[in-house]
């Protein structure tokens, strides 16, 4: 079973054709990259995936659930979750206590069930507070923990962002450009921690990125948009000698 699939997602904007009929699938426990040239629709595909948008044909399906029509946070509780560019990082608070107010996934249990569970949300706190230390371990922020988020640089605020986005516990995390605006040094640094991700913790990774040698070096399996449509699917190496590929980046220019 693959952890997600879209199946001929569409998705217009007046007469813009933003996402067109497009079906791709995200096999547990892979780094699977979107990439293509600007205004190609990358970011319209998240946003229907993610509920933010209802699509206007096709179908999302995860863990072979169809969650097509569900909101965005019903989406975001079950395991599907998107870290947008700007994450609400508190700047006056500690890297820990960031981590540990960072929104949870609700796995159902009613707020009452909770109050009345108290013990047991006791123990929860606590595993809260391991994953979130074995977490800042994997980030490289482990010196990090005590001290107040506004005075991180800026690649450690990123893996922060990262961070609180992976104590929800997800099961495939969107990220939409992860390294915008990164040095080619700490891109390799954050890429080289989300495959520890994937290895230590199974996670799985759909992520758009415009760094050709990241997705290179980095990524599984890689899907190319352009003008809203799929337009190669492979790994690297067969993506980038693809004439179609080079020819949609080329046009872009
Ligand atoms: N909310 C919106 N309203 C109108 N047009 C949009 C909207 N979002 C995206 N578009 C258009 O859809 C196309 C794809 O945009 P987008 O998904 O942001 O591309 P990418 O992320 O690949 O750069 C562009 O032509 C963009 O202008
Ligand atoms: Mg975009």
């Amino acid at each position: 079973m693959d952890t997600l699939v879209t199946k001929k997602l569409s998705k217009h904007f007046g007469g813009i054709k933003a996402v067109d009929g497009v079906s791709i699938s995200v096999k547990k426990k892979t780094i699977t990259a979107l990439i293509g040239p600007n205004g190609s629709g990358k970011t319209t595909l998240f946003n229907l995936i993610s509920g933010f948008y209802g699509p206007d044909e096709g179908k999302v399906f995860f863990l072979d659930k169809d969650i097509t029509n569900l909101k965005s946070y019903q989406i975001a509780n079950k395991g599907l979750v998107r870290t947008f560019q700007l994450v609400r990082i508190f700047r006056n608070l500690s890297v820990i206590e960031n981590m540990l107010v960072a929104p949870k996934r609700n796995y159902g249990d009613s707020f009452i069930k909770s109050i009345i569970n108290f013990k047991k949300s006791i123990q929860e706190e606590k595993e809260s507070y391991n994953y979130a230390i074995e977490l800042l371990d994997l980030l490289e922020l482990p010196h990090m923990k005590d001290e107040y988020a506004g005075n991180l640089s800026g690649g450690q605020f990123k893996l922060l962002s990262i961070g609180m986005a992976l104590m929800r516990d997800p099961e495939i995390l969107l990220l939409d450009e992860p390294v915008a605006g990164v040095n080619p040094t700490l891109a390799n640094k954050i890429f080289d921690i989300l495959i520890n991700c994937r290895d230590k913790f199974n996670k799985t990774f759909l992520i758009i990125e415009h760094n050709m040698d990241v997705v290179l070096d980095f990524s599984d399996l890689i899907y190319v948009m352009n003008r809203g449509k799929i337009i190669a699917e492979g790994p690297p190496e067969a993506i980038f000698s693809n004439r179609g590929v080079i020819d949609a980046y080329l046009g872009a220019d």
